[in-house]
């Protein structure tokens, strides 16, 4: 036993299976024992397992274990202080911070560096409400905010100047190098000088699911760029174990066992305002496996609803394989609009909305939906092809039941046996060129591989500086690479929008094109260089059969053209 009489008696009030209850509500009598899927890992069959005779945990699968305290410490992210003054309360013990004695040098400088961070918070939350937060006042007012909300969220505002918050923070005591460490303070390379790191932002403060703050997002007010700038990770912030909102949505999501996962901090604001309180968001990253296996322990019914564009539906695929990576269940939602969460929920109310969530389609279905929208001819190419990249998912699910069903499912909806759909599954199909796409169209490969290259990114066009209009055969491929060509620069770094926008009647082409992955061992630019020259030969051999076959009405300088082409091919081989 330790020799602090404060946390003996912390030990001597709780029960171990009542703390780790609190965490992993699924905790099961077994025998002497309590069983439950680790919370550490991710895991079908329980293997982790609490002794309330031993006063630990333990897990077969991945060897975490420990006390009361290294639980808490482990599954909240917190230092050991920490862990302890939690336990205290829960034990209705008072706790006083000199309690504690030998704190590791790095549980002390974690602990300083939360302190820097309530106290940014507070310093944000001040400046918003002072006559310098005026303009940022407005903002919010304007986003529709209301002042229960701001102050549920713990909204703030950066000032747009140099460094005041570094100042303040330095004549709190707080060193330069810490506020460095927290994320709050920059230094310059000239003299070293501090600045802050969040000027002229409504600072949305990232907070625990138990609230306290380890980082922070800022917005900017008008339209400067980043839009929203993130803490960097420090020692107590990782993005990829956070979810923005947790602290206000755990109750919720342990109430409803539901769990709505959306793309942006102003969504998330803008659900909770309207009552849908399990509501949370990545922080724009992808949505991680760390943060699956956390949903995991709380939520039985996961929506998904990002935002209604290309990233969002290739963010969704992608978070549901995660989900169903991780064993659980989950939904895709769409709002069925061009709106997002918070602009819908503005427009339309919470019934709409939450109707909406109702309507949440499985994986596989909002797959399918994706294939058939504004498709009305299938070719049986286009179904296999089709077929075979879903499979992909079907592949990801874990569940056998779920896995027949929709095998079952995808058979009914392409019109095909379950029998060659499940030979399929067993026999996935071979890995697909680089340049092939399901498609409903008569696109060559080749060039549709290229256009499929350009709209990822459309800088690759500097590949393609030789290669003209007329060197591709087909007419909507001529058209698309035209358009891509005429994109602006702002226009490029969102092509398949602003594609979309040029060429509204190709958009199911355009997007699936964006969504679907190309597998391919050579780098983008790499893979583009070889479709360009590709490209240009077969322009070149359509060009030479053209003019072989009229040899004889072909003009002097048509005769020097089709010597060239042939003398080219000479040379380079054949394709
Ligand atoms: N994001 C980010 N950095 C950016 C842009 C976005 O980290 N430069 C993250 C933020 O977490 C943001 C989320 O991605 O909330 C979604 O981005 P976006 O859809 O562009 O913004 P909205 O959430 O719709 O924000 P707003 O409504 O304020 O424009
Ligand atoms: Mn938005």
């Amino acid at each position: 036993m330790s020799s602090n009489p404060a946390i003996d008696l912390i030990r001597e009030k709780l029960d171990i299976v009542d703390v780790v209850k609190d965490y992993v509500p699924e905790l099961r009598k077994a025998g002497r024992n309590y069983k439950a899927p680790c919370p550490f890992h991710n895991e079908k069959t329980p293997s982790f397992t609490v002794s309330p005779d031993k006063q630990i945990f333990y897990c077969f699968g991945c060897n975490e274990g420990g006390d009361i305290f290294t639980f808490v410490m482990k599954i909240e992210g917190l230092t050991f202080p920490e862990a302890a003054k939690k336990l205290a309360l829960k034990a209705g013990l008072a706790w006083e911070d000199r309690h504690f004695t030998g704190l590791s040098p790095a549980d002390r400088e974690n602990l300083e560096i939360k302190k820097a961070l309530a106290a940014a918070a507070e310093f944000y939350k001040k400046f918003l409400f002072s006559s310098g937060g005026e303009s940022a006042r407005l903002y919010i007012g304007a986003r529709k905010v209301n002042k229960a909300t701001v102050e549920a969220f713990g909204l703030g505002y950066a000032p747009p100047s140099d460094n005041v918050l570094t100042r303040e923070l330095l004549a709190k005591g707080f060193s330069k190098d810490l506020l460095v460490k927290a994320g709050l303070s920059g230094l310059r390379d000239s003299d070293g000088s501090p600045y802050d790191y969040f000027r002229g932002r409504i600072m949305f403060p990232i907070r625990t699911q138990t609230g306290t703050v380890t980082a922070f997002g800022g917005r900017i007010l008008d339209s400067g760029e980043p839009k929203y700038l993130n803490s960097p990770e420090t020692p107590v912030f990782s993005k990829r174990k956070t979810l923005y909102g947790l602290d206000r949505a755990l109750a919720g999501i342990r109430k409803t066992g539901r769990l709505l996962l959306l793309e942006g901090y102003m969504d998330v604001i803008s659900a909770h305002q309207h009552g849908i309180d399990f509501a949370v968001a990545p922080l724009g990253t992808a949505l991680s496996t760390e943060h699956a296996s956390f949903i995991k322990r709380y939520a039985k019914d996961t929506i998904i609803m990002f935002d209604p564009d290309i990233a969002g539906i290739k963010a969704s695929v992608r978070a549901a394989e995660i989900f169903m990576e991780a064993g659980m269940y989950c939904r895709i939602a769409e709002l069925g609009s061009e709106l997002d969460p918070d602009e819908y929920l503005n427009e339309n109310g919470p019934e709409a909305f939450a109707q909406k969530l109702a309507d949440a389609a499985d994986p596989l279905d909002f797959r399918m939906n994706l294939f058939f929208t504004n498709r009305t001819a299938v070719s049986s190419q286009d179904k296999a092809k089709a077929i075979d990249e879903l499979l992909k998912t079907v592949s990801k699910q874990g569940d056998e039941i779920l896995k027949s069903l929709w095998v079952k499912n995808i058979a009914a909806r392409f019109e095909v046996s379950e029998t060659s759909v499940l030979h399929q599954l067993k026999t996935p199909g071979e890995e697909r060129k680089p340049y092939e796409t399901s498609n409903p169209q008569t696109m060559p490969a080749l060039e549709m591989g290229f256009i499929q290259l350009l709209l990822k990114d459309p800088e690759l066009l500097a590949c393609a500086q030789e290669l003209e209009e007329q060197d591709l055969s087909h007419p909507l491929a001529r058209k698309m690479f035209s358009e891509i060509k005429d994109l602006n620069p702002e226009e490029r770094t969102r092509a398949p929008a602003a594609l979309i926008g040029k060429l509204p009647e190709e958009r199911a082409l355009i997007m699936e094109l964006a969504v679907t992955d190309i597998p391919s061992d050579l780098d983008p630019a790499k893979n583009a260089a070889q479709t360009v020259k590709m490209l240009k030969k077969k322009s070149h051999a359509r060009r030479r059969k053209e003019l072989s076959k009229n040899y004889s009405t072909l003009t002097a300088s048509q005769r020097e053209e089709l010597k060239h082409l042939t003398e080219l091919r000479g040379k380079a081989g054949e394709l």
